[in-house]
């Protein structure tokens, strides 16, 4: 059976480390040579370094190398696999979260880049007793097939909704609302079957005019 993918699976270890440290040494040099050294950058590892982040409106804590990716952290170290990690190239959308509330593909982040932000992974969106409307309207509509992509669907799709707040997003804007994300089986019809419900459910009436 094949291993689950580490930390060091993928990429020889040595040149991300390179990389961070070189970009941090660089950060440095040019901040001294620009005459505003005001304070040096901190350069992190290559050792594991703890780092605190707000996950789901709690802080954890978890010591991982600086290289290690936002979507690994959360799977690997923190034990939420609801962002899934398929092509980690940021082609797919599987392993989407929201940051600060805009929706990201956590496999393109570092871990150490996203302390300070808001995290929001699926598993903060609802619960299986109290499912978000979102995830209501997915199970509803039958809107997966093996399901792979769907909290990475269902992330996006909360994203749209809470920007677009329309009760009756037509198909093409639910297709550019959720153009990042992919769906192997297909099953793209009834899941813009379940945005459009959703939609209805969340939108909030216009306030009544007036005079
Ligand atoms: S796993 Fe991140 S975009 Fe595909
Ligand atoms: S339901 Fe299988 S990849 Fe989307």
């Amino acid at each position: 059976m094949a291993k689950p993918p580490s930390d060091d699976a993928k990429g020889p270890r040595f040149s991300r480390r390179s990389f961070l440290k070189t970009a941090g040494a660089g950060a440095a040099v040019s901040t001294l040579a620009g005459g505003v050294a005001e304070s040096a950058p901190q350069i992190l590892g290559p050792d594991a370094v703890p780092l605190t982040l707000k996950i789901n409106g709690a802080a954890k804590t978890v010591t991982v190398e600086p290289r290690v990716t936002l979507l690994r952290a959360l799977r690997n170290h923190l034990d939420l696999t609801g962002a899934k990690e398929v092509c980690d190239r940021g082609g797919c959308g599987a392993c989407t979260v929201l940051l600060d509330g805009e929706p990201v593909c956590s496999c393109l982040m570092l871990a150490a880049d996203a302390v300070g932000r808001e995290i929001t992974t699926v598993e903060g969106l609802g619960t299986p007793e109290k499912l978000s409307p979102v995830q209501a309207a997915f199970v509803e509509c039958d809107g997966y097939q093996c399901g792979f992509c769907t909290p990475g669907f269902v992330v996006a799709s909360t994203a749209f909704l809470n920007k677009s707040k329309k009760p009756d997003p037509s198909i093409d804007e639910i297709k550019a609302g959720l153009a990042g994300n992919l769906c192997r089986c297909g099953t793209y019809g009834r899941i813009f079957e379940a945005v459009q419900k959703a939609a209805k459910a969340t939108a909030k009436p216009a306030p009544a005019r007036r005079g």
